[in-house]
């Protein structure tokens, strides 16, 4: 078996260990704690998950690097990602919805070789869908490749967005994106809202403040199926630097950077 294949089968074997743990976890009461605000929150759960999967890592390659957002991974820098192989981690994204539906949460994994992404992983562990992609091969939901993504405008599909953005200052603009599309949608997940991209069923995601963890894996996905990302002004993704982030299709991402 070739090297990104037996990486492919370990990943995704560990996550669906990650998953089962996780599951068993929700029948017990968790252990909130609330991070920045009143909605930035973590878990027992988040961190277990993160520690967990960080061990597995550095034990089949412990000469990679990992960024991920419960602390338990490496300082990198720029050299570092454009020089060696870097995984992204983040451990359950959409705590909020983990606390208080008990769904649409994902747990989600890619790796970037000299700055390159290879692989990408997003777990919807309460619906068991496995999105994810090797580059070059496509984007599969768990043995399913997706047709690639067709390039609709806003007024032809669903726009999806998180709530800072609709509630932003910038309201009229926004608005204006929103009565452009055929309705709204906002799930509370980047990773699954990247998934709702790649796999046809909205024509964008946009949200303000990505960290490197939110966006990796979508940002392989929806390349590799098709779609861009960009900032809002359509200049590329700085992976490594919380933004401000349209994932779109072609169409509706230079619709959508007009009116920011
Ligand atoms: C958050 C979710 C949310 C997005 C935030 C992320 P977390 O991740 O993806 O949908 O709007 O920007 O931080 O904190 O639940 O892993
Ligand atoms: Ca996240
Ligand atoms: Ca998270």
């Amino acid at each position: 078996m070739a090297y990104i294949e037996q990486r492919d089968a370990l990943i995704k074997k560990w996550l669906r260990e990650a998953a089962s743990e996780i599951k068993i976890a929700l029948k017990s009461d968790l252990e909130v704690e609330v991070k920045s605000r009143k909605n930035d929150l973590v878990t027992i759960m988040d961190r277990k998950t993160e520690k967990n999967l960080i061990e597995k890592i550095n034990t089949h390659f412990p000469d990679d690097l990992i960024i991920s957002e419960e602390g338990f991974g490496d300082q990198v820098d720029r050299t570092d990602f454009e020089n060696q192989t870097v995984w992204f981690l983040d451990p359950i994204d959409g705590t909020l919805n983990f606390v208080l539906q008990n769904e649409n949460y994902a747990v989600m994994l890619a790796v970037y070789e000299k700055g390159v992404g290879q692989q990408a992983y997003i777990y919807d562990v309460e619906r068991d869908k496995l999105y994810w992609s090797i580059k070059g091969e496509g984007v599969y939901c768990n043995d399913q490749r997706l047709p690639k993504i067709k390039d609709l405008s806003l007024k032809d599909g669903l726009f999806a967005s998180n709530s800072m953005f609709l509630s932003d200052k910038q309201v009229g603009l926004n608005a204006e994106i929103t009565k452009r599309a055929m309705g709204v949608r906002t799930l509370g997940s980047a990773g699954l809202e990247s998934a709702e991209l790649v796999k046809g069923s909205t024509v964008a995601y946009v949200s303000y403040g990505l960290k490197p963890w939110d966006i990796a894996p979508g940002l392989m996905m929806v390349q590799e199926n098709g779609g861009v990302v960009t900032n809002f002004d359509g200049s590329p993704v700085d992976i490594l630097n919380s933004s401000p982030t349209i994932m779109a299709t072609p169409t509706a991402q230079k619709e959508i950077s007009e009116l920011l």
